[in-house]
């Protein structure tokens, strides 16, 4: 008798459920409603924004690991920087890489009226290039991906060395949609795949998979 070794418990993720589950989370402030309608009046590109509640298990994350030095690659209009700045312990920073100077600034509209621009530095420049500048040592508690797909292999090489043991790695969008999945998985779908797969070898860090909106990877530096 063949017996299945995992114990997958599904959940279909209708819209009830979801809504019953985003009415979990601590809710919004009139400031980040205004930075979600800001980003929606983008239009296509504001399904680059992180959902609330991803953003209320940031803050958490950056709560838990007591975050001094936060990374974030990939601003846009800022939403996840304004849940990971929530999240440090007083005086402590976040760097935030980005390349559109049109859609940071409505971020740092967003972040001077939730009283929380002095604890971010925003770098407009190729991450790879702002990251490869950073200290060497090992002193950065949390990091969040979620930029250029197919350069997530590089940011992450670039940061495992920099991230203090205990701190965390970040990586979003892991499930591309479901297409990271596939075997024949292309362009995006088969950066993040590829990606995971580069996770999955790391023994520098222990991770897991969750189903946090479009796939969430947290990484804990060993
Ligand atoms: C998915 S969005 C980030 C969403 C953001 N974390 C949020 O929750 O609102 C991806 C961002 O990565 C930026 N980006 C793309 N390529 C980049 C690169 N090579 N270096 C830095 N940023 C890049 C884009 O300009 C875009 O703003």
């Amino acid at each position: 008798m063949s017996m299945s070794l995992s114990n997958v418990k599904n959940v279909m993720a209708t819209s009830e459920v979801c809504a019953y589950l985003v009415a979990q989370a601590e809710p919004s402030s009139a400031v980040q409603r205004q930075l979600i309608e800001r980003t929606r009046a983008l239009g296509g590109p504001a399904e680059m924004q992180i959902p609330h509640e991803q953003g209320v298990f940031l803050t958490l994350l950056a709560k838990l690991v007591n975050a001094r030095r936060i990374v974030e690659v990939g601003t846009f209009t800022g939403y996840s920087t304004l849940a990971l700045a929530k999240g440090l312990v007083p005086g402590g920073r976040v760097l935030t890489c980005d390349i559109s100077e049109e859609w940071t600034s409505i971020a740092q509209e967003g972040w001077k009226a939730a009283g929380v621009a002095d604890r971010i530095d925003l770098k407009i420049a190729p991450a790879l290039d702002t990251l490869r500048a950073l200290p060497s040592e090992p002193v950065v508690d949390l990091v969040f991906l979620d930029a250029d797909k197919p350069g997530y292999q590089a940011y992450w090489e670039e940061l495992v060395p920099r991230v203090r043991p205990g701190g965390l790695l970040l990586a979003d969008n892991v499930l591309y949609g479901g297409e990271a999945v596939r075997a024949d998985a292309k362009g995006n779908a088969l950066a993040i795949r590829e990606f995971n797969k580069h996770v999955r070898a790391d023994d520098r860090v222990e991770s897991v998979m969750l189903t946090v909106a479009d796939g969430l990877t947290v990484a804990r530096k060993c």
